[in-house]
């Protein structure tokens, strides 16, 4: 018997991992929730912006559509954008059911299903579409799901519990048969390795911006979920798209602290030192152009220019308005010695999202049966070459949805025994004798990539992190064998395989084309490809219909 056994082992509690439990909570599966560390930290919760979705009766769904394949570089699948966005009015009512208090447009009053919430506008938007609530939407989104499944008499959390790996039938005993049946998890308080065994896995472990040196992520953000399932067999698809948002507060204690795209939104303007704006210059849609665009032009000035940052302007609105709208983006530069209301502010890009990831279909399928993956961890085909401003959040809850739904499907029908899954074997490893070898590591593999996999590459810095990425990777491949884990070296050990899938995407990709910039092939090409990597261990079984190698 197997002692720790769920219907659902969902790993990760951002808005993708709450919502697919609370979603399935709706049926009578018990469920297990593992997060590394507190419930709730995680990208989600630092979320401010907010949500993208067509509620105005002056926009349409065809526009945020079209919106979201513009952003995009035409590699979005069509299926998914429409299903997402689609689905995006059903996602928000359902928030709004759970308690989430959305920002109302000025003065208006609280009044049911006819309250008037406001919407701002973002980057690569024709349209003010994105619901929120102030410049904290994460946080009153994610507390607010925090809440119910705490509530919810089925559902186990086990916080400070860090997954290592997954468990496969091929792993236990040269199976080709390609099915997971749980994971291994360092009980980090405790010092000891659980096993956990489950009918279904979800991996909702999110992005993997910590590979680089800047991130507006939290340390969470490290891709475990990502590298998990490459090396259980699934495919990883276009990790070459890392999306750097334009505008992260410059200074030396402030460790990626952003400045939302709705400053842009409601009128905040880039400037050089001198005060000379320069966005009308590289785009038409100036500061409100998508992402990698704007993020590109600050490289360039900064570049050209040798300035250590351009400065984000929206002190020409009234202190009120800018108070009432981002009253935690002012108080967080406040503390850093800047007054928004009254200066611009310095501002620099910073990695903060991964488009690419563990390739699935729309119920968050993946290679392997009985393994989902939801959110930021996953490639859907949503976001293509690069991601439009706030469809990360819908994304998560609208995929959490179907794959609740497909997850019940298939409890009803399996009567598959789990084996007995065998205990961590920790009999040929000693204690961590030099913890130096994994923090000199951590920093190296964070720098190179920040200088040699950023926002403009070239054949020769790919190349070059190639290089110390495969030898890193081997280095801590014989550290790893040879001594017991902790937190620290469990992330390490992802962050080199996601460099090395990041690198090897960026390399195989033979043009510059949304997020991956290359002066070496500047031109795009006309036929939009996806860039999707087979492991070794790679046995299909139902390939996913949408994606083709
Ligand atoms: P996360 O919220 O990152 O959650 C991942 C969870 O997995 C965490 O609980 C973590 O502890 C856990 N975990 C990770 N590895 C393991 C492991 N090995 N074992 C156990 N647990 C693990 N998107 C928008 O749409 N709108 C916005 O306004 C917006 N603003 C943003 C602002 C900031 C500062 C940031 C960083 C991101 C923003 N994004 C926004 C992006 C969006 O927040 C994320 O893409 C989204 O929240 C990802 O959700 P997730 O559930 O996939 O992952
Ligand atoms: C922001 O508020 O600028 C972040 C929005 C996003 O990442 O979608």
């Amino acid at each position: 018997m197997n002692k720790n056994f769920s219907d659902v082992l969902i790993i990760g509690g951002g808005a993708a991992g709450l919502s697919l439990a609370l979603r399935l909570s709706e049926s009578d599966a018990n469920i297990t929730i593992l997060s590394k560390s507190d419930l709730t930290e995680g990208s989600s919760l630092y979320a401010q912006g907010g949500i993208a979705a067509v509620l105005d009766k002056q926009d349409n769904f065809d526009s945020h559509i079209q919106d979201t394949h513009i952003a995009g570089a035409n590699l979005c699948k069509d299926n998914a954008v429409r299903k997402v966005v689609e689905g995006a009015p059903e996602a928000i009512n359902w928030l709004i059911d759970k308690g989430v208090k959305f920002t109302l447009v000025d003065g208006a009053e609280y009044d049911g299903e006819d309250s008037e919430y406001h919407l701002t506008h973002e980057g690569g938007h024709s349209h003010r579409r994105v619901i929120h609530a102030k410049d904290a939407t994460g946080r009153e989104v994610e507390t607010t799901l925090e809440q119910h499944v705490r509530a919810l008499p089925n559902v186990t959390i086990l916080e400070n519990h860090i997954a290592i790996d997954l468990i496969t039938a091929q792993k236990l005993g040269g199976s080709t048969d390609p099915r997971c049946y749980g994971a291994y998890a360092l009980d980090i308080d405790n010092a000891t390795v659980k096993t956990f065994a489950a009918k279904a896995v979800v991996l909702s472990t999110g992005g993997a911006s910590k590979a680089y040196l800047y991130t507006t992520n939290p340390d969470t953000s490290t891709g475990d979920g990502i590298a998990m399932a490459w090396r259980a067999g699934c495919r990883i698809a276009n990790m070459e798209f890392v999306q750097f948002h334009p505008t992260c507060l410059y200074h030396p204690y402030a460790k990626g602290s952003l400045i939302s795209e709705a400053v842009r939104g409601e009128g905040g303007l880039l400037r050089l030192p001198n005060g000379d704006r320069f966005m009308d210059k590289h785009h038409e849609l100036a500061e409100l152009a998508p992402r990698d665009i704007v993020a590109r032009a600050i490289d360039y000035e900064m570049k050209k220019g040798g300035f250590d940052s351009v400065y984000l302007d929206i002190s020409h609105k009234d202190k009120e308005f800018i108070l009432d709208h981002f009253p935690n983006i002012a108080a967080s530069c406040k503390k850093f010695g800047y007054d928004m209301t009254q200066e611009a502010i310095p501002v620099v890009p910073a990695a903060h999202y991964t488009c690419g990831g563990i390739l699935t279909d729309l119920e968050g399928r993946t290679d392997l049966k009985r393994l989902y993956a939801v959110g930021e961890s996953s490639c859907t085909g949503l976001h293509g070459a690069n991601r439009l401003a706030s469809n990360s959040l819908l994304e998560c809850l609208v995929i959490a949805s179907s794959a609740a739904e497909d997850i019940r499907q298939r409890l009803k029908k399996d009567n598959q025994e789990i084996p007995n899954l065998p205990d961590w074997d920790e009999s040929q490893v000693a204690d961590p004798d030099e913890q130096i070898v994994v923090s000199h590591n951590w920093d190296e593999l964070r720098r190179f990539m920040w200088d040699y996999v950023g926002i403009v590459r070239t054949n020769k810095r790919l190349e070059r992190a190639h290089n110390r990425a495969l030898l890193l990777q081997e280095e801590i491949i014989e550290y790893y064998g040879n001594f017991r884990v902790n937190n620290d070296l469990i992330e390490l050990r992802n962050l080199a395989t996601i460099a090395n899938l990041t690198i090897e995407c960026a390399l195989t990709r033979k043009e510059s084309r949304g997020l991956h910039y290359t002066l070496d092939y500047p031109d795009m090409h006309d036929h939009p490809v996806d860039t999707i990597l087979t492991p070794n261990n790679f046995v299909s079984h139902a390939p996913i219909r949408e994606w083709k190698s």
